[in-house]
């Protein structure tokens, strides 16, 4: 059935939804998309407010993880735990074997540190492709982004259109929170979360590609930390 739209392109009901209640904007989209709805989650602070809200929701709600093969263990034992809190699989994607041996043998283990290009090869292929994957036979997918992260994020929508993957919908529902209410969030609901953030790491992708920040620096300050800012988008996100 092809999808209803109000006048200004957006699918319809959009209009009614308060886009600052993260409920509101969650029950909308399950109502709207599931089971064509997925969440992508790093198991970062975001993700996993994103987790606990969307499955009093909806209990079934496919979650997706890209496991680049690189990321901290940190990361795992987060995922496991929030995997048995919530009751949830976690559907995981990995890169195709055959794409990360030729990258490892032709480039050595390191080759994202060498050039903006060749990051951006070893996230296309850890990260980009899977996700690819992970998306198929969805019509909507859920993510983490927020404003305050980045420059490249400063105008970042609760819904829009991902041009990137055929004009799915994306939801953002925490474009428009800060840092601070992501935490106060997690602690009062006491919400399992990656152990990496206590040691300074406000936000947390591949072990090699991210380090923990100094205090007054940029929350993505630790990522890709010897590129510029305006370079610190893996393509899961444009
Ligand atoms: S990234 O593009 O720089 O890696 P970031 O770490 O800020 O993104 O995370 C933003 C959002 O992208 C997360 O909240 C999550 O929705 C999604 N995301 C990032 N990394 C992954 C991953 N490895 N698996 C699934 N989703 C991810
Ligand atoms: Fe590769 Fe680093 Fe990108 Fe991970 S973040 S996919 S290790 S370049």
């Amino acid at each position: 059935m092809a999808e209803k739209r109000n006048n200004h392109g957006y699918p319809a009901g959009w209009a009614q939804v308060d886009p600052a209640n993260v409920d509101h904007v969650l029950r909308y989209a399950v109502e709207t998309f599931h089971p064509r709805l997925t969440l992508a989650s790093s198991f970062g602070l975001e993700d996993v407010v994103l987790i606990h809200r969307l499955i009093a929701i909806c209990p079934r709600a496919p979650i997706f993880a890209l496991d680049t093969g690189r990321l901290p263990e940190a990361t795992y034992e987060c995922a496991e735990r929030i995997g048995r809190r919530y009751d949830v699989d976690i559907e995981w994607y990995f890169p195709l074997t055959e794409d990360v041996e030729q990258l490892e043998r032709t480039k050595g283990l390191y080759s994202f540190r060498e050039s903006v290009e060749n990051r951006k090869e070893c996230c296309g292929l850890r990260k980009v492709e899977p996700l690819r994957r992970a998306l198929t036979g969805h019509d909507a997918w859920i993510t983490g982004q927020r404003r305050d992260q980045s420059v490249t994020r400063q105008a970042l929508a609760v819904l829009e259109r991902d041009e990137a993957h055929n004009g799915m919908w994306k939801f953002n529902p925490l474009a428009n929170w800060s840092l601070d209410e992501v935490w106060s969030f997690v602690r009062e609901h006491k919400i399992p979360y990656n152990q990496l953030h206590d040691q300074g790491y406000p936000s947390i992708g591949c072990a090699p590609c991210t380090r923990a920040v100094q205090p007054g620096e940029d929350e993505r300050a630790g990522r890709w930390w010897w590129e510029s800012p305006e370079h610190k988008e893996c393509g899961l996100h444009r």
